[in-house]
């Protein structure tokens, strides 16, 4: 039906990190197996982070992962989704998963989904008697739209299928059943010999790509769609906003017209897998010169300098898997998961006195040096 091309692998993916964090634990990556009647398979039930972490000269350094933790608990809040994992465990878990893969680059893949309680199973679409599981898998992940993609740019269309409407489906959480949207619209792209595609929002606005989100560049000044065009808050469409503003170019979130992407003199996706990657044309219409744009490559530059660790972030974005590693060996483990414990005791609302008290000092450490990720709910 389709030609061989559509079969093509998307990434080179050289190494797979042979043990999977599972609920406390490392496990052999064949031993990370769900049964097929899990209530994720069948309704979508999953939200799930993709994190990269760069090769510096201090070893490898996972790049902003609280602010992808708290993305992924704000999935798994939004979803209703209760369960005993906390901030720092998923932090420290992740740190750990790549200190023992002996990787110096990868990507990092927390997933939590509604599973099956093989004793007392439920069938229904009700996910509430379903039991939570949470993993955390990694592997050596190349570049997402191809190797040439990040110096050349990609050639795009605007997909016919429209974004998720706000009130069907939160954009906002990263969950699996999103990705059934993002699939429609990566799948029309191929077939149609285009490397990816641009959704719309339900009211014809630019909303994001399938696996990115979007900005132009017009005049000197970057735009990108606020959250109300039904994106997934970036973390580093943040990154990029927060370069923006080191860099002192001019940035605003604003509605963006179909049209406006034919006209634009520059436009780039930003992503954990796409990193940024610039657009080159649009439904076969060339961006400004038809490459990479100056601005783009400034905020590019900006952005894989401070990946490597060659240029100081605005924030605390990398966490260097050695040092962090050391650190934490020297504090007693059983502090940690005391702490841990109660935190997750605490965020699930049945806390005791004592609890809320370790979880506030616990949160409280865990907190200092967060950076805020700039993207107003409200808009
Ligand atoms: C639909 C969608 N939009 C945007 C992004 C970019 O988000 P981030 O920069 O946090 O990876 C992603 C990737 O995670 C995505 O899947």
């Amino acid at each position: 039906m389709f030609n061989d091309d559509t079969k093509k692998k998307d990434v080179k993916t050289p190494t797979i990190v042979q043990e999977v964090w599972h609920d406390g634990e490392f496990i052999k990556w064949d031993d990370a197996r769900v049964h097929v009647m899990s209530h994720v398979l069948h309704y979508g039930s999953s939200i799930f982070e993709g994190i990269r972490t760069y090769k510096t000269k201090r070893g490898p350094a996972i790049f902003r992962l609280r602010e992808h933790m708290q993305r992924f608990l704000n999935s798994a809040k939004i979803y209703r989704m209760e369960h005993p994992w906390a901030l720092k465990e998923l932090c420290d878990a992740s740190v750990q998963l790549v200190a023992r893969s002996g990787l110096q680059q990868c990507y990092v893949r927390p997933i939590m989904f509604r599973s099956l309680d093989e004793e007392h199973p439920a069938f229904g679409v009700n996910p509430f008697p379903n039991p939570m599981a949470c993993y955390i898998g990694a592997w050596d992940w190349g570049k997402y739209l191809g190797d040439e993609a990040i110096e050349v740019g990609v050639d795009v269309c605007v997909s016919s299928w429209n974004r998720l409407t706000p009130n069907s489906m939160p954009a906002m959480a990263k969950a699996g059943a999103n990705y059934m949207n993002s699939q429609l619209i990566k799948m029309e792209a191929i077939v149609n010999g285009y490397a990816e595609g641009i959704a719309l929002d339900d009211r014809g606005y630019v909303s994001e790509g399938s696996g990115e989100n979007i900005f132009l560049v017009h005049d000197g000044k970057v735009v990108t769609p606020p959250l109300a065009s039904s994106i997934l808050p970036g973390i580093t469409r943040d990154s990029v906003i927060e370069i923006c503003r080191s860099l002192e170019i001019p940035l605003v979130e604003s509605g963006i017209q179909r049209a406006a992407l034919y006209v634009a003199d520059e436009l780039f996706f930003s992503g954990t897998a796409a990193e940024i990657t610039p657009i080159r044309s649009v439904d076969r219409i060339p961006v400004g010169e038809g490459r990479r744009g100056p601005i783009t490559e400034r905020i590019q530059k900006a952005f894989f300098e401070i990946t490597s660790g060659e240029r100081e972030a605005p924030g605390e974005w990398l966490t260097f898997v050695n040092e962090y590693k050391a650190a934490e060996s020297d504090k007693p483990s059983s502090d940690n998961s005391a702490s841990d414990k109660a935190h997750a005791a605490e965020r699930n609302g049945h806390g005791t006195a004592h609890a809320r008290e370790v979880s506030a000092a616990a949160s409280k450490a865990a907190d200092s040096g967060r950076d805020a990720i700039h993207v107003t709910l409200t808009e």
